[in-house]
């Protein structure tokens, strides 16, 4: 069938060097890890760990961001594979079109969408929540018509995603310039969350570590995790099943170290430094998240943790106001660079779907001076900001951890796939023990995605069928692999 057609590795590593579709290439393996630290440092660890703690894990929050780094450090190692085998933009796309064929890879494209320019205008949504109360701070209320969840029209979170985008437009060593200054400001604030609060942690808070768990009948419909409506559990919080189900959504967390290979085609040395680049910024991440955690839990006992700013607020609550600022501070700074980078991701994975003609082709024309995709960039950044705008996004943060799993249960299938059908690539990073990684993988992520409310499931379910429709109704008769190549032509 036509579309299983898949594209080659060759083919896609020589569609990279077409003129006017090349990509700058001057990323290093530092650049992509602070690329990495950058994206996945944001809204989780600065929003979600207060809600997680108080209510589904209870202190032992730290354990739900172990369990989700598992699943992650999993996936991760079939992303290196991969990306150090098909160094091409795109990802997780490119990947899947290299070994599953074009249908596959458009669905992971189309699903991609999701992880990054819905989640774009989510933590966009969150920054202007920062904004606004650092703005209040000095003494600025705004309007709540144009600020915050509940705004008509969302202004600050539709500018941050405006302004992003211009520095996008601009290059990807700009880009990285100014990420690397607000990500050292933001790892600064994260290590005093971790330094400062040392010294105000009650031993007592981390008792009961793991709470006992207690049965939520209130949790039902739409809202259950599809675990408990396919097997019939009572739904409850804390105790063992309680870290679970706090780890499928400080999952949010940790998405963007995939997002390093996407920018495999601007990075000199792909096969060496995209493992790196994605393998270290896992580790960091992790590492400051468990200790982050278990600090914030030891200052304010779980139950009185803020949902909105529970880092600044644990501060604030022992009266260190000062602290609180410095990292709401801290906490804005982190966000805009998570906002870049998925910024980044997206409109380079619709670049290497337009240039396979899945998408209109005249979208992935490079700028000629700049050596970015301009035209993608700006249509993405406004559609986004328009979004972000509009809509209060914080139930929709669930779909944006079910699209980025899906997608991380296709690459892992695909990696193994890949060693069968083209054992001869050139492979600078190896998947230990294969298959039983991925295979580790598929499972971790599903069962993560399982942990997922019944409506995730549903909107889901939706997204894709939109994403069928376009499929049939232009890229299947548009697309490039069904015709001759580059260099019979
Ligand atoms: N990992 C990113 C965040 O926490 C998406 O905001």
């Amino acid at each position: 069938m036509h579309v299983f057609r898949t594209k080659s590795v060759e083919r896609s590593i020589q569609d990279t060097d077409e003129p006017g579709h090349r990509l700058r290439r001057d990323l290093s393996a530092l650049d992509l890890t602070v690329f990495g630290v950058g994206v996945i440092i944001g809204t989780g660890i600065f929003v979600l760990t207060g809600e997680v703690a108080k209510e589904k894990s209870g202190p032992a929050v730290a354990l739900s961001f172990v369990a989700a780094a598992i699943a992650c450090a999993l996936a991760a190692l079939c992303y290196a594979e991969f990306a150090s085998t098909v160094p091409v933009a795109g990802s997780a796309y490119t990947f899947s079109f290299a070994t599953l064929g074009e249908l596959p890879a458009w669905i992971i494209g189309w699903d991609l969408v999701l992880e990054l320019a819905l989640a774009a205008a989510t933590v966009a949504v969150g920054w202007s929540g920062y904004a606004r109360t650092l703005l209040s701070d000095l003494g600025w209320d705004l309007p709540t018509s144009v600020a915050g969840e509940h705004a008509t029209f969302n202004i600050p979170a539709a500018l941050i995603v405006l302004i992003v985008t211009g520095v996008l437009i601009l290059g990807v060593k700009i880009s990285s310039r100014v990420n690397a200054v607000i990500v050292a400001i933001k790892i600064a604030v994260v290590l005093f969350v971790i330094i400062a609060g040392l010294f105000f942690i009650k031993g007592a808070n981390y008792h009961p570590f793991v709470p006992k768990a207690v049965p939520t009948p209130e949790a039902h419909g739409g809202k259950t995790p599809l675990i408990q409506v396919i097997f019939g559990f009572l739904p409850s919080t804390y105790g063992w099943a309680g870290i679970f189900a706090g780890a499928a959504i400080v999952f949010f967390a940790f998405i963007g170290f995939d997002i390093v290979a996407t920018a495999a085609e601007e990075t000199k040395k792909p096969q060496r430094d995209l493992p790196v680049g994605i393998i270290a910024s896992l580790a960091i991440c992790t590492t400051l998240y468990v200790a982050v955690s278990l600090v914030v839990v030891g200052i304010q006992n779980y139950r009185q943790l803020s949902v909105d700013a529970p880092l600044a607020d644990a501060f604030k609550a022992i009266g260190h106001s000062g602290f609180a600022t410095i990292v709401s501070v801290g906490a804005l700074a982190g966000l805009t660079t998570v906002v870049l980078i998925l910024l980044l991701g997206q409109s380079r994975v619709f670049f290497a779907m337009s240039r396979d003609g899945l998408l209109p082709a005249w979208l992935a024309k490079v700028h000629p001076k700049y050596g970015t995709p301009a035209r993608m960039t700006v249509i993405i950044g406004v559609i986004v900001a328009a979004i972000a705008g509009l809509v209060p996004l914080s139930a929709l943060a669930d779909l944006v951890n079910i699209g980025t799993l899906f997608a991380f249960v296709v690459v892992s299938v695909g990696v193994v796939l890949l060693r069968r059908t083209r054992p001869d690539l050139e492979r600078s990073f190896r998947v230990p023990a294969s298959p039983l990684v991925p295979v580790l993988s598929v499972l971790a992520c599903v069962y993560l995605m399982l942990n997922l409310p019944v409506e995730t499931w549903i909107r889901f379910v939706a997204w894709m069928l939109i994403g069928f429709v376009i499929y049939f109704g232009y890229g299947y008769a548009h697309s490039r692999a069904g015709k001759p190549s580059v260099e019979s032509r």
